[in-house]
């Protein structure tokens, strides 16, 4: 039997695949608006878990889908969720000063130019899924991967956790609250990137089904444990603001539950994706070793 690649292995790969596809599709800086197209580049590239893309590649490469073919949704997820950090750090909304160890994209240039390099970078990602050529699916199946990129970051999904976000205080947030804004506004990428990874594998609806199921506890963990790392890991760890939630006095899964009890739900949440793998008719173990990262990483 040849010997499986291990997420350790291939993980750094995949960081260069979305580095070197998106260095060759954004808009170069020597062309016009240059100042934009800069600040698209530095929100983007060269930085980052791309945690999102690992699911793209992982799901995709389970389900028998080439490399090549998900560079095309790995990007599209990875320029949706820069778009989504850009203007979540901007003075209207988060107001920080550090992303990825470097300032802020509205710190780095100014605020006008964040909030355009977001929205450039946010629609960027549409148009390599309309158009990228290396994704091999049917028109159909390209339609059905953009309506689902359109919903995830819309008004049912970041861009609806997010405005959750701002609404919410530590005096009057639930449990519940708190549960439905990380769902919306980090669970529904993460679930997104599972989904469209194994749409480019043309997955059936069963096993497209098992996979959500498996990502809607992997997306709230991911955020249950960035709550928990913000309030416990140093900045330059971190690469961003540390405390940043308890000065802005948001509620999250720390303020409510602690370290301990916030830890120990994330890690119900990871058991509860294992499970719903158990027996999935492909091999896991690439998705299974992501779970675990997602409660498991320092930053
Ligand atoms: C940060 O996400 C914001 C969340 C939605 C939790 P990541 O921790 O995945 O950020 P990068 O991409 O590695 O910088
Ligand atoms: C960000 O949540 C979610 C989105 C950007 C959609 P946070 O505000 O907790 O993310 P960080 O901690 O700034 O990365
Ligand atoms: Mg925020
Ligand atoms: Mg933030
Ligand atoms: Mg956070």
């Amino acid at each position: 039997m040849p010997e499986r690649s291990s997420l350790e292995d291939l993980w750094p790969a995949w960081c260069r695949r979305v580095d070197d596809y998106l260095e060759r599709n954004l808009p170069l800086p020597e062309g016009q608006p240059g100042q934009l197209h800069t600040a698209m580049r530095y929100s983007s590239i060269g930085a980052g878990k791309r945690f999102r893309a690992a699911l793209v590649y992982a799901a995709g490469t389970s389900l028998g889908a080439a490399e090549a073919a998900l560079d095309v949704p790995a990007c599209a997820v990875e320029l949706v969720h820069a778009f989504s950090l850009v203007h979540d750090d901007l003075p209207a909304m988060d107001d920080d000063n550090l992303r990825r160890g470097k300032p802020t994209c509205h710190r780095a240039f100014d605020e006008a130019t964040a909030i355009l390099a977001g929205d450039a970078l946010q629609t960027q990602a549409f148009e390599i899924l309309a158009s990228g050529l290396e994704l091999s699916v049917t028109p159909s199946e390209r339609l059905e991967m953009l309506a689902l990129l359109a919903r995830t970051s819309g008004a049912a999904g970041l861009a609806g956790g997010q405005a959750i976000d701002l609404q919410a205080t530590t005096v009057d947030a639930s449990l519940d609250t708190v549960e439905r804004m990380h769902a919306l506004k980090t669970g529904s990428l993460i679930r997104a990137s599972v989904s469209l990874g194994a749409l480019a594998a043309s997955a059936s609806a069963e096993i497209l089904t098992t996979l959500d199921q498996f990502a809607q506890n992997l997306g709230l963990a991911y955020q249950v444990i960035d709550d928990v790392l913000d309030g416990t890991v140093d900045t330059p760890i971190l690469g961003k603001d540390s405390g940043s939630d308890r000065d802005a006095d948001k509620p999250t899964y720390l303020s409510i539950l602690g370290e301990h009890d916030a830890r120990q739900f994330a890690g119900k949440l990871h058991h509860s994706a294992r499970q719903i793998l158990t027996g999935a008719p492909f091999d896991t173990q690439l998705l299974l070793a992501l779970a675990r990262f997602t409660i498991e990483r320092s930053h």
